[in-house]
């Protein structure tokens, strides 16, 4: 089979990776793809926002498949327009991806339905919810409505700061219109657990569940990122806890989503808080995670091309699963300065070295520079290793790190180190 998968990111490097190995491949394709995903895939200059550009270049190409990768096309409705032209096609359409596209939607939903999630109160107006938060007396969360690239998402724990945080999405647009509804959220505590699975509108196949490291600085300290590195699975989840998160949270918005005239095809990807009173839902996203696809990949043993094209036809109950392998750790290697003002054209030394064996560097903000490579972004490669312990993962991952350099690399090194922590609930 030909397949074009959508994106140019350390996720969707990890897809291609992970694409390449399925028997049933003929081609991938990437488009746009970056330096790293050369290795496996043909790419194509074309921007994830040029919906029709991609569509000419799947008819051209006879592409068998599309997968993809981030989450504004979804939510603009790349499923539909392909499915418009006869073209094959993975991900939720325009109406299932509001599960991502909106908060509001979302809360409602998990609200009528008796999902477990934080309580809330949504404020289109900026007068109401500064009354609101003005008579809270507890910490409190406030989300831009729409999508803001993972940052409309701001956790307060004084009044001044919720004000101001309603203030910027609301009045000056920080988020644009994403701002124009918010959402003020009670804050929770617990453990944070990333559990992915394939749908196929009715059923769910789950892929092993992750821990993103979501702030800059060791210890969870500093502003939040895109992502500064995972691993999988997440020992501290046990079985019993993960039948409820099934039970409790995946199904019945699998079947909510039916229910609501929205059946939800393509990969749901729940962002939970693992809390005293149980699991409750913080989002959801309508896509696989970044970074934590790179580490769900290598410890997945079954065919995802096959599976995906299980949940295409409607029959992945009767996939059959193979167990997980080992345990996955992934660093991320940024520019110094991320995430807010860095330098780019860093050349990149190390990336042709002979590493251990199940070590892959996924590239994400890298370029060619004549026979170089050299950083074009935040966050640089995502330098993963698996092991059969975390712990052989996570020592992995960063003795290969400390073969690649480039001026300012920065990285946290505090990846996985929650999931070794003794005496996890
Ligand atoms: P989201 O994009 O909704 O997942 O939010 C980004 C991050 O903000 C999450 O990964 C959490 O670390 C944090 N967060 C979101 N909602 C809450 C909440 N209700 N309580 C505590 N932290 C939250
Ligand atoms: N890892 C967070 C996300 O993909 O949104």
């Amino acid at each position: 089979m030909k397949i074009l998968v959508v994106g140019g990111g350390g996720r969707e490097h990890a897809l291609a990776w992970k694409l390449k190995s399925s028997p049933l491949i003929k081609k991938v394709f990437c488009a746009p793809g970056n330096v790293g995903m050369m290795q496996h895939a043909t790419c194509e200059d074309i921007a994830v926002d040029d919906l029709p550009g991609l569509v000419q270049f799947a008819k051209r190409q006879k592409i068998d498949l599309t997968i993809v990768g981030p989450e504004q096309p979804l939510v603009d409705g790349i499923v539909d327009l392909f499915e418009k032209h006869g073209l094959a096609i993975y991900g939720p359409n325009r109406a299932a991806a509001e599960l991502e596209g909106s908060k509001a939607f979302t809360k409602n939903l998990l609200a009528k339905y008796g999902i477990p999630t934080a309580d809330y109160r949504v404020f289109q107006n900026y007068d109401k919810a500064v009354a609101y938060i003005n008579q809270l007396n507890r910490p409190a969360v406030i989300k831009a409505d729409g999508l803001a690239a993972g940052k409309g998402v701001i956790v307060c724990t004084e009044r001044a700061h919720m004000q101001n945080a309603l203030q910027q999405m609301m009045q000056n647009k920080r988020f644009g219109h994403a701002g124009n509804r918010v959402v003020v959220e009670a804050y929770l505590q617990g453990e944070e657990v990333s559990l992915l699975g394939l749908s196929d509108g009715e059923h769910l196949m789950y892929l092993a569940p992750a821990q993103d490291h979501k702030r800059i600085s060791d210890g969870d300290e500093g502003l939040n990122t895109g992502g500064m590195g995972a691993y999988a699975p997440t020992p501290f989840l046990d079985e019993a806890m993960i039948a409820r998160i099934k039970r409790e949270i995946m199904e019945p918005t699998i079947r909510a989503m039916a229910s609501e005239g929205r059946p939800y095809k393509g990969v749901l990807y729940a962002g939970l808080m693992l809390t005293e009173q149980g699991p409750k839902v913080l989002e959801f996203n309508c896509r696989f995670g970044d970074p934590e696809t790179q580490v769900i990949l290598p410890v997945m043993t079954d065919d995802l091309l096959a599976a995906i094209l299980a949940a295409q036809e409607g029959k992945l109950h009767e996939f059959e699963r193979q167990e997980t392998a080992g345990f996955a750790a992934g660093v991320v290697m940024a520019s110094a300065g991320y995430p807010e003002k860095y330098q780019t054209g860093k050349v990149i030394l190390g990336l042709n070295r002979t590493f251990e064996s199940d070590v892959v560097i996924f590239h994400s903000g890298t370029r060619r520079q004549g026979n170089q490579i050299v950083t074009a972004g935040g966050r640089i490669l995502t330098v993963t290793a698996k092991d059969d312990s975390l712990k052989g993962a996570i020592d992995k991952a960063y003795r290969t790190v400390g073969q690649i350099t480039f001026e300012g690399a920065y990285y946290r090194k505090d990846i996985g180190a929650k999931g070794l922590r003794p005496g996890r609930p």
